[in-house]
């Protein structure tokens, strides 16, 4: 998979054909998901679902600007400390494969009605769903409403490199000088889809050390830092430089934001 490729055609799509998964790509779905290696040794459980699983069609309800979707990925974790971040990475892993198949995705952590896609997947007491993303075939007129809140709009309003990525201390912005060839990598990281598209991470780079930030506050915190670190992870691989997780206990201190993990070069 050209991540970098997949990471710049992603984008959220909200209206779909109303056409089922062929079964080509049912089948690539589930052998990606069957292959996925843990990150940081936790596995995610990702269930595909679809409206005619069962002899009769099932609900899986969604809301608002969600119309024609047959299809549906499900994430499923435990619950222990970083299993959201970490089942977030490989859910962005599987959005990604989905896009380069051609395929529509969107995560969803509020538009649709978790009981309906509970009752299909069977969750024991310590696990938590909270996310499912349509996946299918997007149709090519945008409907009322996704037209209405513009999500092209949306999707297109990043913050600035130097507002989201710092140098040795949240004083100083990076920049595309001291990024050097993390900037690619770092640049992955901006187009990362967020709840809200708040974009509520933050990075300090430290020499061969990236500091990862997040705000408590936001309600899709440790999910969003997953896929952050997916696209930051994931790009470097591709371009030849390994990556190691740590949880430090020297960082720079902010205020506002919460550290959550170091990504260490070699
Ligand atoms: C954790 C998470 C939850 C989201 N929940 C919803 C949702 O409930 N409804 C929705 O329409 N979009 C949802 N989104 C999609 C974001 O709004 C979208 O990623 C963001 O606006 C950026 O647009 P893009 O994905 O097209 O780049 C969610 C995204 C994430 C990462």
């Amino acid at each position: 998979m050209n991540i970098q490729e997949s990471i710049q055609k992603r984008r959220s799509v909200r209206t779909y054909t109303g056409q089922s998964l062929k079964r080509e790509h049912i089948t690539a779905l589930k052998q990606f998901i069957s292959q996925l290696p843990p990150f940081h040794n936790i596995k995610a459980r990702i269930e595909h679902l679809s409206v005619f699983s069962g002899e009769k069609p099932i609900k899986l309800g969604t809301y608002g600007k969600i119309s024609g979707a047959k299809d549906f990925i499900v994430l499923i974790y435990e619950n222990i400390p970083f299993a959201e971040a970490a089942a977030a990475y490989q859910f962005e892993q599987v959005i990604l494969f989905c896009t380069e198949l051609g395929l529509a995705t969107c995560w969803l952590g509020a538009a649709f009605n978790s009981n309906d896609f509970k009752k299909h997947v069977q969750l024991n007491k310590n696990e938590t769903l909270k996310i499912v993303s349509p996946v299918g075939y997007p149709a090519e007129k945008q409907r009322f409403l996704e037209r209405l809140v513009r999500v092209d709009k949306i999707h297109n309003s990043r913050k600035p490199f130097g507002e989201l990525f710092f140098y040795q201390n949240f004083d100083t912005p990076l920049t595309e000088e001291t990024a050097g060839i993390y900037f690619i990598p770092l640049s992955m990281v901006r187009l990362a889809p967020s709840g809200h598209n708040k974009q509520e991470w933050r990075i300090i780079k430290n020499d061969n050390v990236f500091h990862f930030y997040k705000n408590p506050c936001s309600p899709f915190d440790n999910i969003d830092i997953g896929i952050a670190l997916c696209h930051f992870i994931e790009t470097c691989k591709e371009i030849n430089v390994q990556i190691k997780l740590e949880f430090l206990t020297d960082y720079p201190i902010s205020n506002n934001l919460q550290y959550m993990v170091s990504c260490i070069v070699g």
